[in-house]
This record gives C-alpha cells, sequence and structure tokens, in this order.
C-alpha cells in the first residue's frame, strides 16, 4: 500500500512497505551517533559573499530582494539532474543548497540578511530515511542551520517560516536581475583567485585531452571519447564542466556548438576544443584551442590558424581599461573581413562589408567575438546594451575574446581545400589597471608552438 497524498514527498519515492513497518520505524531512527557537518563553504567564500550582498544593498537601497537557489531541473519519471545554484544566489551567498532561498529586507543604513534553508533531517525524523532528494540515507549528510549560520555569519531560518514571501521559481525579475549582471561584472580579488583556478585546471585538462588523441584515434573511439576525458577532469578537479564540452573534429569542427561529439578524429583533421572546468565555487573558465590531430597542420589549416590568431592578437590589443567593450570585437572584425576578402570570398570592398548593412564576412563566423565570464559561461547576459556592449572597460572585468572562422564542408563559396576546415581561439582575460592579463596564456596561440604543445 501506498500513500497516495503527501505532497511532501511528491516526486521522490514513494513510501514502501518498510515505512509502514512499525518494527522498521523503530529501529530505523535511533542509533546513530552524532555528527558535526561543518558547513562547505571557506572563510573567503563567506567575506566575498557579504561583500556582494552589501553592493547589492547599496545599489538597491528600499527594495525586498528575495533571491532563490533553485531545484534540480526534473530528468524523467522521479530522477532529478545534478542540481546547480542559481549563479545570483549563489553570487550573493556562496551556499548551495537546493531550495535555499535569501531575503534582504531593507532598514535604515542598510539590509536585513537571512537565509533560509531546509533543514536536513536528522535521525527519528521520517525523511531522514524516505526522501532521496535530502534524506541523509539517500543523499549524504548536510550542514545543519546553526552550522551554516555560523560559516555565513548570517541569520539562517527554516525554509518553513519563509510563508508568503516564497521564492518565484522562475526566478528574480528581469529588473533585479540585470542589477546582478552589473554588479557581477566586476570581480573581486577571491572571485579573480577562482577563475584562475578553473583556467589552470583547464589548461591541465587540455593537456589530458591532448594525451589522448593517439588513442582517440587508434582505437577509433571519437570525439565522445576525448569529450569524457575533459569531462572527467573537471569533474575530479572542479565542480565539472562549465558548459557542455564542444569537441569538434574535421567537418564538425566549424559547427559552432558541437556537443553531439558521436563523429570519428581522423589524421588529417583539425580538432577544435571548447572547453572550461567550472571551479568548485561555480566560477568556470571557457577556454579553446584547434589543434592537428596527426600532429602538423596542412597548408590550408595552418593558413586559416594565422588568419585567426591574427584577429585574435588585434582582439587581445584593445582589451583594456577605459576601451569600449565592442572594440576587441570590430578590430577582430576587421582582421578577418580583410584576409576573407585577399582570399577572395567577399562579394564587395572590406570597407562595404565592415558596414553595418554590409556584414558580409559574417557568412564565415556567426557567433561574436566574446563575452563576459564568471559564475557563468556567458556572464552577465541580463545587462542591458549600454552597460554591458556600449559600455566602457574596466578594471577586474574577465571575458573571452574568440574570433574563429567556420568553413562548412558543404559551403559552396569556399574553394574545395577550405571546406570543412573550423579554427576558433579563444583565451580568458582580466582586465587590469593598465591593460589585461591572459589567464589562460599557458596555452600557446599560434599554429606551431599548437604543433610543439600538442607533441610535447
Ligand atoms: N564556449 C562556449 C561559448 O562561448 O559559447
Ligand atoms: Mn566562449
Amino acid at each position: 500500500m501506498t500513500e497516495p497524498t503527501r505532497a511532501p514527498y511528491a516526486g521522490t519515492r514513494p513510501p514502501r512497505l518498510a515505512d509502514q513497518s512499525p518494527g522498521f520505524l523503530a529501529r530505523i531512527g535511533q542509533g546513530w551517533a552524532e555528527r558535526d557537518i561543518p558547513a562547505p563553504v571557506t572563510r573567503a567564500a563567506a567575506r566575498a559573499a557579504a561583500d556582494h550582498r552589501a553592493r547589492l544593498s547599496d545599489r538597491l537601497p528600499d527594495r525586498t530582494v528575495v533571491l532563490a537557489a533553485g531545484r534540480a531541473p526534473r530528468r524523467n519519471g522521479d530522477a532529478d539532474y545534478a542540481f546547480r545554484a542559481d549563479s545570483d544566489f549563489l553570487w550573493a551567498t556562496s551556499c548551495q543548497v537546493e531550495g535555499a532561498v535569501l531575503v534582504l529586507t531593507p532598514r535604515p543604513g542598510g539590509h536585513d540578511a537571512v537565509l533560509y534553508l531546509p533543514a536536513p533531517a536528522r535521525p527519528g525524523e521520517r525523511d531522514f530515511h524516505a526522501s532521496a532528494t535530502h534524506g541523509e540515507l539517500w543523499v549524504g549528510p548536510s550542514a545543519g542551520l546553526a552550522a551554516w549560520s555560523a560559516a555565513l555569519d548570517l541569520p539562517v531560518r527554516p525554509i518553513g517560516d519563509l510563508g508568503d514571501l516564497a521564492a518565484p521559481h522562475d526566478g528574480p525579475p528581469d529588473d533585479l536581475r540585470a542589477v546582478l549582471s552589473d554588479l557581477r561584472m566586476i570581480k573581486d580579488d577571491w572571485e579573480i583567485g577562482q577563475l584562475r583556478e578553473a583556467v589552470d585546471h583547464t589548461v591541465t585538462g587540455f593537456a589530458a585531452v591532448a594525451d589522448e588523441i593517439p588513442r582517440a584515434v587508434a582505437e577509433g573511439l571519437g570525439e565522445r571519447w576525448l569529450q569524457g576525458t575533459f569531462d572527467r577532469h573537471a569533474r575530479t578537479f572542479g565542480n565539472g564542466p562549465g558548459y557542455s564540452t564542444i569537441v569538434g573534429s574535421g567537418e564538425h569542427a566549424p559547427i559552432l556548438h558541437w556537443v553531439r561529439c558521436d563523429g570519428p578524429v581522423l589524421p588529417g583533421e583539425t580538432l577544435l576544443l571548447d572547453m572550461g572546468v567550472e571551479a568548485h565555487s561555480l566560477y568556470t573558465a571557457d577556454v579553446t584551442r584547434t589543434i592537428p590531430v596527426g600532429g602538423t597542420f596542412t597548408p590550408a589549416q595552418r593558413q586559416v590558424h594565422d588568419l585567426v590568431e591574427a584577429a585574435h592578437r588585434a582582439g587581445m590589443e584593445r582589451v583594456r581599461p577605459g576601451v569600449t567593450y565592442t572594440d576587441f570585437h570590430f578590430a577582430a572584425m576587421e582582421v578577418l573581413a580583410r584576409g576573407l576578402h585577399d582570399w577572395g570570398l567577399l562579394p564587395v570592398s572590406v570597407d562595404e562589408a565592415l558596414a553595418p548593412e554590409g556584414q558580409q564576412h559574417r557568412r564565415y563566423l556567426v557567433c561574436g567575438i566574446g563575452h563576459h565570464l564568471g559564475l557563468d559561461v556567458h556572464d552577465c547576459g541580463s545587462s542591458s546594451y549600454e552597460r554591458y556592449q556600449g559600455a566602457p572597460l574596466r578594471p577586474g572585468m574577465v571575458l573571452t575574446v574568440e574570433p574563429g572562422l567556420y568553413f562548412h564542408a558543404h559551403d559552396a563559396t569556399l574553394p574545395p581545400e577550405l571546406r570543412g576546415i573550423g579554427v576558433r581561439l579563444e583565451d580568458d582575460l582580466l582586465v587590469t589597471d593598465t591593460g589585461h592579463e591572459v589567464l589562460s596564456g599557458a596555452l600557446p596561440i599560434d599554429a606551431t608552438g599548437l604543433e610543439k604543445w600538442a607533441a610535447r
């Protein structure tokens, strides 16, 4: 017999026979040793979150702000995807507890902050053994409210106390998201440290993938093996991949987000690797390199790579404080348009192509040249054009520069030797007081350097 309508357990495993048995219930609830479970958050992360809340409070002095961690999306039946906390909530709390809610209530001179958490089910409570979503016997132990309160130096209350302030399921309203995007654009020292860590693990992940290329070729394991190699690395050294790992060999390389990765990896092809480790704090890297599977670029592959490298250098050169965000985009685009024109691939002059009503060169790269990077791979995406693309770069911003050329195998505008070549170069840059630092600079960007690196 099951109990058909017990709302708190909807979607979790229904109570089974043992759960009805007095013998079982008497036995399961006692005889467990007391344990101290610390909250999984560092002092530095807690301090960063407190500082972020202070910045948010300054920006919205009279407003009640409710931010929710969210819930794991349903995969099928009663099985969920892994939980990943909402980035705005995380920025303001450094807390990764599913179902948690932060409430900031205005008071003279600032806000009162209270974090509402689902209390862990302890021995003796039914959920301890019966809830597959947060029962300790199903998902492991979790810190209690007092531990979280001490770690974050915040009042923490049970989620049941939230009452009518229950957070909206689809996140905060757009205007609040926009404010949070603007605030998140400038990374503090702790966040920059997290991004450095994410990038460093990504660089070693590229090496781990390169080491597996001979095996992927020899044993016919293909793109999927290399994707899995990076994902295992990311899951071992961080929280996991920060976005779906892109491994495109041969004619898959021009496909911007080739995450199906069901193709072979063959000698003579280029291999486009777009991969980022998400650190345990959930800040992510986003790096791309294109390398020759067989160790040496063909002349046509090298020609394309050289042009993308020139665009990349021109773009990165424009990354410094005071320069408008879109400048690096236009600098890289101009180099690409000139190169494509020199190769006879544009039906108009360079000036006509670069004019707003032209843009014929964009046939070969329909995406942008970069984006902000942080907790989200495409960070701060709820900002406005004026505050994002139209704004000057400032120290503390972290962004990607990622020009590419994507020559599809079935593109009849191309000479045969260029068809099926895709090249992207993507680095993660920190805007400093005087210019920029390439966080991912441990990986070469020139064709010869990449050949040597892949063969190291
Ligand atoms: N690396 C994935 C993207 O930037 O879209
Ligand atoms: Mn990117």
